[in-house]
């Protein structure tokens, strides 16, 4: 019965047996009884909340776990409310339910968005296995500034690869039919620009330009509104002046306006509150009126609409028309959920038993896992490691944290539950000794609370150097724990916490035979092991199966293939630091001071954006570029396998459009494909360019694509590339 038509035929049917209390319920979002993902809701809210949910006053739930829990709230809202409209239940699952994979920024690196979708599609599976019907991902927040620890829930710094990454985790959560039992809604956020607070500080100010907000914070969104995302979130963050949540421009005009976005907006965690604590409404009650009238649809556990916006719709101050249209947004998608029809087909205990953690998608987490992993340096063909090698040191604390790797946001999972490195480095090898190396976090690992680091206790050096001296060659875990990126989780450091720096350059002096894996959330600034170590290993935050897929590159039955989603810089001083930056007026010369630069560091980052190596290496070869129908560009690159092994290659395309009306980045990304190529092996890569990649939006917000001179690139990362010249006409 789900047509398009039908559908709309029945929310008009409902609409019109709705009272204006019943209404404003459906755009009411509660978090559960005892769950909070944010600060905390007013004490005796319980209550209160239950009352809602039996009169109809309740649209949505976050935060409710378990079949069993959301099938008896959902028969309070079907069967004691006047109405019976089904709830939907919302989540933040963001790298999958209780299976997680790779935090999204790992995800980012792997470049593959088949093995993303289906990462999506195994999240939503189980998503929906527990009853619910929403998630609150994917997160397609540009950030170029590693301090914020949000970083981890996006795609990186680059906004082409940001809009693939988002579409492909779309498709994957919702697939072709909401109603089944494998997809849920996704939801887009955050709308707009909470990726650039300044200094890098969470929940801070935003204050960016017209040509940064069209040509790098929007395209990702717009992307995914052209691929059918049910839902935006949006933020907050104040945008010059105005808080996101207060937005008409933002969300009115552009996202249901010029971009046609039919699903509903939901506010972030009491961001309707918010708007008060900015200075943009006097109390709460104004703040509702700004936020209805500015397009939030559903409000998340601010009580500004369930307490508030009748009297507002009853004065004029907020139109009738608003809450009808909210109204229309929030049940539409009800129906193509399949709630109408059945409100408990997500309540199935032997399917909640049965899914969840089921070897088809520890399979898909693993092979995710694997293909995120970057390889940052590897001299002398150090790695892979040798199963027959004797004598391997592994040392550090993250080593064996079975809870790191799953990321911070996890909080369907099951902690302990990651394979750590340990486990699957024993799975493969009983030459392994291991030493901790001293405790690198202590106290506290309670996700509300702040993680204390050990600055102080180096009792357990000893041991790890001991150890060190008596190995052939030493794997050293070092990196952030779980709960050091993440929401709330801002740094002014991007160093190795703690005192793993001093651990790792004391092991060094007596073997410096040392691989390093990287166990982070966020790019690290690490110039001394890029300096003197021989092999360096990014894996992020992997997931449950992240020691296995650390151990499969390591032993060398992985080949990896990711590349960086972000700059790593050489330090912080140089944050925000990315490839697609403007010139400046002036750049580098070698004849006096007076140039962009500075006189400590380096402008260059360590390791650029799209950078990654394989155990193999790819020439590139043979550029070519031709102008073909309807001004668009075909580009030609010959990529071949020189290694021993086969391989996969993320090739990558740039443009610098050379003279603009608005001055254009030095590059963009603008396409990209990974290959597998065998020992040998070479094929042609084809691009097409088309107005699309060539043009920009110009200050005005008007997409222009201008002729003149352009520079094409292709290459293995964003610095080391090929390049022509062409003129579009
Ligand atoms: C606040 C976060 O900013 C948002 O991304 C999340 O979905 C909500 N909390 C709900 O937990």
């Amino acid at each position: 019965m789900n047509t398009e038509q039908n559908t709309a035929a029945r929310v008009e049917t409902l609409l019109q047996q709705m009272t204006l209390a019943e209404k404003i319920g459906q755009m009411n979002q509660y978090s559960d009884f005892w769950e909070v993902t944010g600060p905390n809701s007013q004490a005796g809210d319980a209550e209160m909340k239950l009352d809602h949910l039996v009169q109809g006053r309740v649209g949505s739930m976050l935060n409710v776990r378990g079949v069993e829990h959301i099938y008896k709230l959902q028969k309070l809202a079907v069967e004691e409310s006047r109405l019976g409209i089904p709830l939907i239940f919302g989540f933040d699952v963001i790298h999958g339910h209780k299976t997680l994979g790779p935090i999204p920024l790992a995800e980012a690196a792997s470049w593959d968005l088949v093995a993303i979708e289906q990462a999506a599609r195994v999240a939503a599976t189980e998503a929906a296995a527990v009853g619910l019907n929403w998630t609150f991902a994917p997160m397609v927040d540009i950030s170029r500034d590693a301090r914020w620890g949000r970083v981890m829930e996006g795609a990186g710094e680059d906004p082409y690869l940001g809009a693939q990454v988002g579409v492909a985790r779309v498709k994957g959560f919702q697939g072709e039919d909401l109603a089944a039992n494998n997809t849920i809604a996704a939801c887009a956020k955050h709308f707009a620009a909470y990726g650039f607070p300044e200094a890098g500080r969470e929940y801070n100010t935003v204050d960016i330009g017209t040509s940064t907000l069209y040509n790098v914070v929007f395209p990702p969104f717009r992307a995914v509104v052209d691929a059918g995302v049910r839902t935006v979130m949006n933020a907050f963050n104040i945008l010059n002046g105005v808080p996101a949540t207060a937005n008409s421009q933002l969300q009115r005009d552009l996202l249901k306006g010029a971009w046609g976005f039919d699903g509903f907006i939901v506010s972030d965690w009491r961001s309707v509150v918010e708007i008060v604590t900015h200075g943009f409404a006097a109390d709460l009650q104004e703040a509702a009126i700004i936020a209805a009238n500015a397009g939030s649809d559903m409000d998340m556990e601010s009580y500004a609409y369930i307490h508030h916006l009748e009297a507002a719709v009853v004065s004029g101050a907020v139109p009738i028309a608003v809450v009808d249209d909210a109204v229309r947004r929030i049940v539409r998608l009800k129906f193509e959920l399949g709630l109408f029809d059945d409100p408990y087909r997500y309540c199935d205990v032997e399917r909640e038993r049965t899914m969840i953690y089921h070897p088809d998608h520890l399979a898909a987490a693993l092979d995710m896992a694997r293909k995120s992993i970057v390889l940052l340096k590897n001299q002398d063909n150090l790695l892979p490691l040798s199963r027959k090698q004797e004598k391997i040191a592994v040392i550090g604390a993250l080593a064996v944290d079975k809870t790191s790797p799953l990321g911070s946001w996890r909080i369907g999972s099951d902690d302990e539950s990651a394979v750590s490195v340990l486990e699957g480095l024993l799975a493969y090898s009983q030459n392994i000794r291991y030493a901790q190396g001293g405790d690198v976090f202590v106290g506290t690992t309670d996700f509300r609370e702040e993680i204390t680091v050990n600055e102080t206790d180096r009792s357990g050096f000893a041991e790890a150097i001991k150890l060190a001296q008596e190995s052939a060659v030493v794997v050293m875990v070092l990196g952030e724990h779980g709960f050091q990126s993440g929401e709330a989780r801002s740094r002014t450091q991007l160093d190795l916490p703690g005192l793993q720096q001093e651990l790792l350059e004391a092991v060094y002096a007596v073997n410096p035979n040392i691989v390093l894996v990287l166990m982070n959330g966020r790019p690290l600034a690490i110039p001394w092991a890029d300096e003197h170590l021989p092999a360096i290993l990014e894996t992020w935050q992997l997931g449950t199966q992240s020691g296995h897929a650390i151990a499969e590159v390591l032993f060398g039955d992985y080949n990896p293939s990711g590349k960086l989603p972000m700059t790593f810089p050489r330090n912080v001083g140089q944050v925000p630091i990315y490839y697609n930056h403007f010139r400046t007026g002036r750049p580098a010369v070698a004849e006096d001071v007076f140039w962009s630069h500075y006189i400590d560091e380096a402008n260059t980052p360590l390791y650029p954006f799209g950078y990654g190596l394989s155990y193999t290496t790819f020439a590139y070869a043979n550029l070519s570029v031709e102008g073909i129908a309807g001004r668009s560009i075909k580009v030609s690159i010959e990529v071949a396998n020189q290694g021993n092994r086969s391989g996969e290659e993320v090739v990558q395309l740039y443009i610098c459009d050379q003279v603009a009306t608005v001055a254009r980045p030095v590059k963009e990304l603008k396409g990209f494909e990974k290959v597998e190529l065998a020992p040998g092996e070479m094929k042609v890569v084809v691009f097409i360019l088309t107005e699309k990649e060539l043009g920009f939006f110009n200050n005005e917000g008007m997409f222009v694509v201008e002729p003149g001179a352009f520079t094409i690139m292709v290459g293995t990362n964003s610095r080391d590339v090929l390049s022509a010249d062409y003129r579009l006409a």
